[in-house]
Order: C-alpha cells, then sequence, then structure tokens
C-alpha cells in the first residue's frame, strides 16, 4: 500500500453521508459517484431539466443555443472497461451543450501502460479539461478520482462515475427511473408500482443503482428474480429495510412473478466479474430469461426494460411489442446526462428559463 492507497482507505472507512458531504461544493452536488447521492426532488430537477432539453433540441434553433451553454468547456471520457451506450451518450451529451471531448478508452495507449498510476493519470486528465467521466472495471475509481482531485488538486473537476465495478452504475439509474416515469405517465407515475429485476442481481450495478435510486418513491414493492447464487446482495437489502422499501426474492422462475410487475428489469450475466474462467456458466439461469411466450402473462401496461447490453434475456421478437422500452431507455440516457451535466455546471436555470421563454411565444 502507499501513501495515497492509505489515505484513500481511510476515507473510504468514513459514513455514506459523510462521502456524500464531500461529494458537493458550495452545498451543491459536485461529483456524481453514488446512486444515493440523489433524492426525490433533485431527481426531479435532473427529469425536470431533461424535459425542457428534449423539447428545446427538436429545433435547430433551440440545438445551436445548447451549444452555447457549456461551449467553453472541455470533458474527459476516461473508460477502461468496454462500453457502447454510457460512452456514446455522454459523449453526445456533451456535444449537446457544446463541450469539447478527450478520451482514452483502453489503458494501454495511455502512460499507464510506462507504469504511471492510475492517480496520476488522473490528475494529468484533469490538467487538461473541466469534467472527468469515468468507467471502470475495478470498483471505487470515480470515489478515489473525486478524493483525489478535490484533497490535492489545486484544480479539481467534477467527476462523473459512467460505471464502476459490479457496485455503482448512479446515471444509468437516473435514466432507467426517467423511463419508468415516462412509462407510466398515463397510470399514475411510478408510485406504488411492482417492479421485477430478473438477471444476475449481485453484480449487476444498474440493478444495485436503480433498485437505490427506487426507495425515492412511495409504495414501491420490489421482486429480486434471480438464482440464489446471483441474488441482490446484502447491503442493497438492508438500505431497502432501512427506508421501509417492500421487497421480495425469487429464486426460482421468472414466469412466477410475471403477472405481478407493472415493469420488468431485465439484465445480463455479469461475466466479466468472474473470479474463474467458466464459473458463471455453471449456474442455471435458464428460468431467468423473458420469451415470447411470456408475454400472455404480462399485464397490459408492463414496461419492459434492460440497460442493455443484451444476450438472449430477452427474445428480439419481443422488440416490436410496445411495451419493450429499452430502445427509448438507452436514448433517454443521452438526455439525462445532458441534463446532469448542465445541473452539475450550474447552468440548468438558465437552460429551463430559455424553455420557459420559447413556450409563451408559441
Ligand atoms: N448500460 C450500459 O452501461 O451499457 P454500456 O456498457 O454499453 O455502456
Amino acid at each position: 500500500m502507499n501513501f495515497l492507497d492509505e489515505q484513500f482507505a481511510i476515507f473510504h472507512q468514513r459514513s455514506l453521508p459523510e462521502k456524500m458531504n464531500f461529494f458537493k461544493r458550495e452545498g451543491r452536488l459536485f461529483d456524481v459517484v453514488y446512486a444515493q447521492q440523489f433524492d426525490r426532488a433533485l431527481l426531479d430537477m435532473v427529469y425536470k431539466i431533461t424535459n425542457s432539453l428534449r423539447q428545446i433540441a427538436k429545433t435547430k434553433e433551440g440545438l445551436i443555443y445548447l451549444q452555447t451553454i457549456l461551449g467553453h468547456k472541455r470533458a474527459m471520457l476516461y473508460f477502461n472497461q468496454p462500453s457502447s451506450r454510457t460512452f456514446l451518450s455522454f459523449q453526445n451529451a456533451c456535444y449537446l451543450l457544446g463541450m469539447k471531448t478527450s478520451e482514452i478508452r483502453d489503458p494501454t495507449i495511455s502512460s499507464e501502460v510506462k507504469g504511471e498510476s492510475m492517480d496520476d493519470s488522473l490528475r494529468t486528465f484533469s490538467s487538461y479539461t473541466d469534467l472527468l467521466i469515468i468507467r471502470s472495471q475495478a470498483q471505487n475509481v470515480s470515489a478515489r478520482a473525486s478524493w483525489l482531485l478535490n484533497t490535492f488538486s489545486k484544480r479539481p473537476v467534477p467527476v462523473m462515475n459512467g460505471g464502476s465495478g459490479s457496485d455503482q452504475h448512479p446515471t444509468q439509474g437516473i435514466l432507467d427511473i426517467y423511463t419508468l416515469q415516462r412509462s407510466f405517465e398515463e397510470q399514475g407515475g411510478l408510485d406504488g408500482k411492482t417492479i421485477v429485476l430478473c438477471g444476475d442481481l449481485k453484480r449487476g450495478r444498474t440493478a444495485r443503482s436503480l433498485s437505490d435510486l427506487l426507495k425515492n418513491f412511495n409504495d414501491i414493492k420490489l421482486i429480486f428474480t434471480a438464482p440464489k447464487n446471483f441474488q441482490m446482495r446484502e447491503d442493497i437489502l438492508a438500505s431497502l429495510d432501512q427506508h421501509q422499501v417492500s421487497y421480495k426474492l425469487e429464486t426460482e422462475n421468472l414466469r412466477n412473478v410475471l403477472a405481478e410487475a407493472d415493469a420488468i428489469y431485465m439484465t445480463r450475466i455479469q461475466d466479466e466479474h468472474d473470479t474463474f474462467s467458466g464459473e458463471s456458466g455453471l449456474i442455471d439461469t435458464s428460468k431467468f430469461k423473458l420469451k415470447m411466450d411470456d408475454l400472455p402473462l404480462l399485464k397490459k401496461n408492463t414496461a419492459i426494460l434492460h440497460p442493455f447490453p443484451r444476450r438472449d434475456e430477452i427474445d428480439v421478437q419481443i422488440d416490436s411489442d410496445p411495451r419493450a422500452k429499452y430502445w427509448r431507455q438507452e436514448r433517454n440516457g443521452m438526455w439525462t446526462r445532458t441534463a446532469l451535466i448542465a445541473y452539475i455546471f450550474n447552468v440548468h436555470l438558465e437552460i429551463l428559463d430559455y424553455y420557459q421563454a420559447e413556450k409563451s411565444y408559441e
């Protein structure tokens, strides 16, 4: 352990509220590291900005206006684990607001290959840019980047977690909730709904972050549907208990719970986190997939989501069913991430004002 490892270990042992406070600047959200940083009021604000942005971006004038908002800022995307959606949606979120982007998607082409530590690399990225967006195979890289820059750098920049290990994917959870809310617009909103989460819940950071964010809603019921070895971990269940969120575990068959679902959140097996080759293949997951012949068991308006990438968890024929929301879900990622960046840089009120003014001319 070097000095920084020791100091970060001390920081990491702090309570969650203390760490969440650390990720703020002048009382406002600065670094987006954990799903737990978001309460209902903050989520509502992000979604209000999202809805305004979407409307503004419908016209060429609106798109040109948005590009002036952060045209003086630059973002760095440091993705040392593969990604399609998170990378592209963040990159295009930056473009929508006029930000220029740099990227390193492969540590073998950064100076890490010459022996530079990740800490030094992170500080280097922050030297050139105004925002650091990070995807990492290892847990806590975003938390460490935020701690490192806020503690040692004379020029700390905001850090946004684009997925860290098998633990956290807060911006995915935010886009998932936005998609759920839009899906339930005609059914009284997300409060009171039953959400089935299915797949590798133990190592699925998207399911973990979504579950944690759902505690901000009223009378939600969660059904964690997975083979015993892939069930939701105790830390999330304890957090749900603490917030009196109702949940149950289904370990036999997805079909047993389909009739109850207002939404189904399918996930793939996260075998990139296997401790030995072929580990995941030892577990029978065949009863935890959504098939065409399952559709008659669903309610008329059940929303089907998947954070993607998918393998065979959802039959591709289901894509044309109106209940399948996953293609619009991935697009929602770009809008919610744009809103979040605008909020972090405190330019969201300007966007809301612009939208109100444009609306009043209609
Ligand atoms: N949902 C998600 O994180 O997808 P990518 O791995 O493609 O970014």
